[in-house]
């Protein structure tokens, strides 16, 4: 079986190929680097010891992607390929509404010209907006607040308009709360271009000294330590969980959302703490105001994905944390280091 993985360079997509290849499959994979190395697919073949081709090419650019159709039979697809930072998202949406949602449109043209219609797609958490309820499962109120939530949104919306017109598309719409750590090798991890948005890569890069200090949105939410939670996966469970999908929709026909998560919220504070444990040692942190659109809790109800695809997260944090400095300390500048 040959798989096509769009935006596989990066973080997700570099371990979630790792499993893939682990497991008999073929890949193809294309990334524009606009957020990734190509050194990413180079380890990636070396941690695996199998090779696959690599095409750098936009996944806007529908000749090639009719080219990478007709010189490979591909049957499915695992789509990660598009620009994911909130902010930046607010400053440029429409370089976000093109990436992501027409970016996906594109993919789904030349899927349907090649009669490819099994696709595994990166969905998000942020889908739920600010929910009520925890823990959160795949039938709560969608709603989101920013241009980059509502590419994610619109795209799940496009791709079930695409299934009903077309009941023989089989798609799979992963939601994923917050990934973190790193492959156990220490070759492959998170390695963004320019300032780290989430709080994990700036703990990391604290823990290096690349940067001063964590600055702590908010120590007034309604949590335990007054700091914000939310449910951290470590990559190599999201990545698995990415199998598992893959397996089932090749298998079955519909349009299913599953929840990728522990079910297990952390604080801000509580994050923190774990890794200075782990990676022994200090982490400087000072409390700021909140983030403009933060919510204070978010974590999954998995069981979805337990009960239908037969995955659940097995990683605690304190592995997450190890895995994420183990791969930290020995690239300080990422994929830029010889390694
Ligand atoms: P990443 O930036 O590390 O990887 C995305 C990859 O897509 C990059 O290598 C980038 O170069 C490539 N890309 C972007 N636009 C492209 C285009 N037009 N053509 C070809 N390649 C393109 O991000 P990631 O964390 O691995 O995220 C993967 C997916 O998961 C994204 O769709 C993201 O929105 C989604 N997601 C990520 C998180 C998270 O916290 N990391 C959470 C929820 C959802
Ligand atoms: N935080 C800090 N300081 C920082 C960064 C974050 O205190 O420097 C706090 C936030 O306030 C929040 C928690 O750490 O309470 C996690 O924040 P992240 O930015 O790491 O992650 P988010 O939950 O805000 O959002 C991330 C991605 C979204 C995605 C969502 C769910 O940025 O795109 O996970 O998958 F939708």
């Amino acid at each position: 079986m040959t798989i096509l993985v769009t935006g596989g360079a990066g973080y997700i997509g570099s371990h979630t190929c790792v499993e893939l290849l682990n497991n008999g499959y073929k890949l193809v994979v294309l990334d524009k680097l606009i957020n990734s190395k190509l050194e990413s697919i180079n380890r990636v073949k070396k941690i695996t010891g199998k090779d696959f081709i690599f095409e750098h090419i936009d996944l806007l650019d529908k000749k090639a992607l009719e080219r990478i159709f007709s010189d490979h039979k591909i049957d499915a697809v695992v789509h990660f390929a598009g620009l994911k930072a909130v902010g930046e998202s607010v400053i440029k949406p429409l370089d976000y509404y093109r990436n992501n949602v027409t970016g996906t449109i594109v993919l789904c043209e030349v899927m349907q010209q090649f009669d490819v219609k099994n696709l595994v797609v990166s969905s998000s958490a942020t889908v739920y907006g600010t929910a009520k309820q925890m823990p959160i499962s795949e039938d709560a109120p969608l709603g989101v607040t920013n241009p980059y939530g509502r590419t994610k949104l619109m795209v799940e919306e496009i791709l079930r308009d695409i299934y009903t017109s077309d009941n023989n598309w089989s798609i799979a719409l992963l939601r994923y709360f917050n990934p973190f750590g790193a492959h156990k090798s220490g070759q492959i991890g998170e390695d963004p271009n320019g300032m780290p948005n989430n709080l994990t890569t700036y703990i990391t890069q604290v823990g290096i000294g690349r940067l001063n200090e964590v600055r702590i949105f908010g120590n007034d939410y309604p949590t335990k330590d007054g700091t914000g939670i939310r449910d951290y996966i470590h990559i190599i469970d999201l990545a698995k969980g990415h199998l598992k999908a893959l397996n089932n929709v090749l298998n079955s026909n519909g349009i299913e959302a599953y929840n990728l998560g522990t079910g297990r919220g952390y604080s801000v504070l509580e994050v923190i703490k774990t890794f200075e444990k782990t990676a022994g040692i200090s982490i400087p942190y000072k409390v700021v105001g909140r983030r403009p659109g933060d919510v204070a809790v978010s974590y999954a109800d998995p069981s979805k994905a337990k009960r239908e695809l037969g995955w659940e997260a097995e990683k605690n944090l304190e592995e997450m944390c190890r895995d994420s400095w183990n791969w930290q300390k020995d690239n300080l500048y990422g994929y830029l280091n010889k390694k």
